[in-house]
């Protein structure tokens, strides 16, 4: 179906004699009909990297642009699309999951200047809508919405700040699922937007000058060609800018880079007290450095800056701080994070002073300052959330907040103010808004919104945490869940999702499309917390990442392993899913492990290893996975490279069904990564006699890798995975 021009003679007859012979093995042996896959042209790219011969014969569909890039998505999408759409409770499945998706959705109210900000979604609205009230009692007015920035849902709301004095709102927007950002103002009595609209952004924060005359922001300045999210050109050179509101961006005014490190991602910070401005250098996915300037009144060059951290080892997160007494949350020493006092004016760390000790065994996972002297501290304990009140002056624990077994998912609260918000989630429930005043004694948290959903019953489910052990003897924590008086006869289908990397810890969240696995399909939901995320600190993500990366798939396999030997399910029905580092995860162990699972869904995965740090911010991941270009870690990669290492199994044994996604505008994990592995199981499985499972991938258009992806689609996707999985292993859906 592809031909490609530069497709040599002899590779052509290769691949016409190939298929031809399997194809006659094919008709003796077929008992279910195999699919026909597109003839994706295979180019003779060969490269020898650090000793070792590669083969690139996909090379060509690393360019978004191509005619042949272009029609080999439309010939892929030619094959999946009716295999999706031919499932015959397709309309059952996406009738239910709109209907049980149609419930209204808050975030935790929050306060800006005089007045309570809150978002919205009434249930099936594309974007959530942003409504302002003068009280928490006042009637709530629509501030921003979203839904009315595009025809299609696909302009979301992605970073915002509020001036000091609440009156200017600067947010920023995306367009179909990309990480640039356009940011826009807004003044907060009118509801009337500045003229000037900031372009070339990406990965920034946005933090404003105290007087509320303006914005510190990161820019890629120096980015040429199309900025729309198809490109894959490397990131380099963000620099800081300060933007005066009223004014265009080309009179902004450059403050801090680093021409010798293109790099760095310059995240910025203008402390409490409206004195300092923080610049927080990263080139990872981990560790930042930490420099300060003392802030003049007109911002009108490049600012002086004092480093307080020069080296790459820890991470630094700023707090809050009494004149020039710092207070950061770090990992320097104590993997499992502390609190500590810095002063600017004697930063040396031998003066560094811890305010709360690490603990030894949980996670303190994030703090915030409240009602003057009061500190909120979460931690993460055993992958579940527990929240505390200490003393700001002498760190200690005051208070321990009742809550149950689940994640605080959402908080908002100024050291200003004397009340605070804090949400709620688990896998069975939707969302409690807890509000807290300070000023009462006994502190007596409010229930301030519960989420409730018609057509979902949490009391017909039943979740647990088990813990089993991993191939090298760990310990992991898996939560189960699944309807209660479940019999474990081995049968019931599983969907097995895990992420195990870049210290992303998976805590207990909410998802209408699991409840509608559970109940549809009388299904088993398991999250294993794989090493590699930060569960337990950076010596969990330590032990998931660099030459450590495989732990990260035995911890996945051998969860498996416990699901089927515990009889909740057996391979047939197991379904693995994971997306980005987790779709990762998901293409090497259906490599490593083909026989172990009945189906894979991989969505917007990093598929190949040796090439994944040359397009957009892909270098960033190197923190997590090695660079490449190194040595022993190409040596390592390369061993779980899912696109390197595709084999064609035993000849009783096949690939699981699979089910790869990804998007035109992801430009985070660019889509060539699953163009890539497609073609290469395809044309290695297709001959494979036993291979009669499909291997698929569902290319969507405007959408990215996944961040303010509208109800619509979203629906839609879960619609597609459901009919996939359900065909491919022969569920029955109940309704
Ligand atoms: C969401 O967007 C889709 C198009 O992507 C549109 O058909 C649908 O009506 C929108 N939904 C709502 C509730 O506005
Ligand atoms: C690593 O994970 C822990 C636990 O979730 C979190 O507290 C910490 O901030 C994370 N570090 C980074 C750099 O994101």
């Amino acid at each position: 179906m592809l031909i490609r021009s530069l497709l040599s003679p002899r590779f052509t007859s290769r691949i016409q004699q190939n298929c031809a012979c399997i194809l006659g093995v094919q008709i003796k042996m077929q008992k279910k009909l195999k699919m026909e896959y597109p003839k994706v042209c295979r180019e003779e790219v060969l490269e020898v990297l650090h000793g070792v011969k590669v083969a690139d014969p996909y090379r060509w569909l690393e360019d978004p642009d191509s005619d042949e890039t272009k029609a080999f998505v439309d010939a892929q999408n030619a094959i999946t699309v009716p295999y999706l759409e031919k499932c015959r409770a397709r309309e059952d499945i996406k009738s239910k999951l709109t209907e049980l998706w149609d419930y209204p959705k808050y975030s935790c109210p929050f306060r800006r200047g005089s007045r309570y900000f809150f978002f919205m979604n009434t249930g099936l609205q594309n974007q959530s809508v942003m409504y302002v009230q003068d009280s928490l009692v006042g009637e709530p007015r629509v501030f921003l919405d979203p839904n009315m920035l595009s025809e299609d849902g696909t302009v979301a709301i992605s970073g915002s700040a509020f001036s000091e004095d609440g009156e200017i709102y600067a947010y920023g927007l995306s367009k179909s699922g990309s990480d640039w950002i356009t940011v826009h103002f807004k003044k907060v009595a009118t509801g009337e937007d500045y003229p000037e609209i900031l372009e070339k952004v990406k990965f920034s924060s946005l933090s404003w000058t105290h007087d509320h005359k303006g914005i510190f922001y990161g820019r890629y300045v120096d980015h040429e060609g199309l900025a729309d999210g198809t490109e894959t050109v490397s990131n380099e050179n963000q620099k800081l800018f300060y933007h005066r509101v009223g004014t265009p961006q080309s009179e902004d005014v450059l403050v801090v880079e680093f021409p010798e490190h293109p790099k760095w991602r310059i995240s910025s910070k203008v402390t409490d007290c409206g004195s300092y401005l923080l610049a927080c250098p990263r080139e990872g996915c981990r560790d930042n450095l930490v420099y300060f300037a003392s802030l003049p009144e007109n911002i009108a060059t490049k600012l002086e800056l004092t480093c307080i951290v020069d080296k790459f080892d820890s991470d630094y997160q700023y707090i809050t701080n009494d004149g020039s007494v710092c207070i950061f949350r770090t990992n320097k020493g104590s993997p499992n994070y502390r609190l500590v006092k810095i002063d600017l004016s004697d930063p040396a760390p031998d003066k560094w002073v811890t305010l709360i000790p690490e603990h030894k065994k949980d996670v303190l996972d994030w703090a915030a300052c409240v009602h003057g002297d009061k500190l909120v501290v979460c931690y993460i304990s055993d992958v579940k959330s527990v929240l505390q009140l200490h003393s700001l002056v002498t760190g200690e624990h005051l208070t321990t907040l009742p809550l149950d077994i689940g994640t605080v998912s959402g908080y908002s609260g100024k050291r200003t103010h004397s009340e605070m918000f804090y949400q709620f989630t688990s896998f069975l429930s939707p969302g409690i808004i807890y509000h807290l005043d300070l000023t009462q004694e006994p502190l007596k948290p409010k229930v301030f919104r519960e989420i409730g959903i018609k057509g979902f019953d949490a009391t017909q489910f039943e979740m647990q945490q088990v813990f089993y052990i991993s191939k090298d003897g760990t310990k992991i924590p898996m939560f189960i869940v699944h309807c209660c008086g479940l019999k474990l006869d081995g049968s019931a289908p599983t969907l097995l999702y895990g992420y195990g990397g870049f210290n992303i810890s998976i805590q207990p969240y909410f998802s209408i499309s699991r409840v509608i696995f559970l109940q549809m399909f009388k299904g088993i939901i398991a999250v294993p917390n794989i090493r590699g995320g930060g569960e337990y600190g950076e010596s969990w993500h330590n032990a998931g990442r660099l030459l450590n990366k495989q732990n990260v798939f035995d911890d996945f396999q051998a969860a498996a392993e416990y699901l089927i030997s515990e009889k909740y399910t057996s391979s047939k029905r197991l379904i693995i899913q994971g997306g980005s580092n987790g779709g990762l995860l998901v293409g090497a162990c259906m490599n490593q492990r083909p026989e172990l699972f009945g189906a894979a869904i991989a969505q917007v995965g990093v598929m190949d290893m040796l090439r994944f740090h040359k397009f957009t911010i892909g270098y960033a991941w190197c923190s997590d996975y090695g660079n490449p270009d190194e040595k022993d870690h190409f040596d390592n990669v390369l061993q779980f490279s899912p696109l390197h290492n595709v084999k064609v199994p035993a000849e009783d044994v096949q690939y699981p069904a699979t089910l790869l996604l990804t998007a035109d505008h992801d430009d985070r994990v660019v889509p060539l990564h699953s163009f890539k592995l497609i073609s290469e199981l395809q044309y290695k499985l297709c001959n494979h006699p036993s291979q009669t499972n499909p291997l698929l991938i569902r290319i969507e258009t405007k959408a990215g890798h996944g961040g303010g992806k509208p109800t619509a689609k979203i629906i839609e996707e879960h619609t597609d995975i459901y009919c996939f999985v359900m065909q491919a292993l022969g569920l029955e859906a109940s309704l």
